[in-house]
């Protein structure tokens, strides 16, 4: 079932209720009829919100998202980042395991039927969680290759964390010489048919 009910706080607080559901709802149909509508979710987030209760699984069209195009998805009060990478994003990954603190995320959390550099079922999509693993706050989503602000020449794009200056790299693999020490989390989830993503049911180990 689709998690839609799952408020941060204030229960019984009908209104404030009433508002969490209507913005779980709309980012859940948002991502099945055009993709990206979620992402100014990025910048709302924020350790103090981080909700706790434990919810359904979420189910999501991901059909609409374009290679190289990024959404965020609510589930258990998390946002999932869900990123559809180009071919060549992909292939750039394994050329950045030496600027990396955990390449093959063998101290990081991620389910078994994850593995390699590109920490995904399908190796275009990522799916991950959108808390820096070091405090918390929301990495911000930085695509752009060679970003002046983000090491120039060196950056293939990726994930900053603006709270103490983390950085992540498209599959969301922590690099050397920053506060976070862990890769970010990709939660369980699964695949039913070819378009829909469910947040928080394991794939069937292979
Ligand atoms: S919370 Fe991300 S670097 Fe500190």
């Amino acid at each position: 079932m689709t998690d839609t009910t799952e408020a941060h706080d204030t229960a019984g607080d009908h209104s404030e209720t009433r508002r969490r559901f209507l913005t779980a709802a709309t980012s859940v149909v948002g991502v099945g009829g055009v993709a990206g509508v979620a992402v100014p979710f990025l910048g709302s987030w924020n350790p103090s919100e981080k909700a706790k209760a434990a919810g359904a699984p979420v189910r999501a069209d991901i059909g609409g998202i374009e290679p190289g195009q990024m959404v965020v998805i609510e589930w258990r009060g998390k946002p999932v980042y869900v990123l559809r990478r180009t071919a060549e994003q992909v292939s750039d990954l394994a050329t950045l395991n030496g600027d990396l603190k955990d390449p093959l995320s063998e101290a990081s959390a991620q389910p078994a039927y994850i593995s390699g550099e590109a920490r995904a079922l399908n190796e275009e999509l990522l799916v991950i969680v959108g808390l820096c693993t070091h405090l918390g706050c929301a990495p911000k989503f930085r695509p752009e290759v060679g970003a002046a602000d983000m090491g120039g020449d060196e950056w293939l794009g990726g994930f900053f964390c603006p709270c103490h200056g983390s950085k992540f790299d498209l599959a969301g693999r922590v690099y050397k010489g920053v506060p976070a020490s862990a890769n970010l989390e990709v939660p369980p989830y699964s695949f039913e048919g070819e378009n829909v993503l469910v947040i928080g049911v394991d794939a069937e180990a292979v």
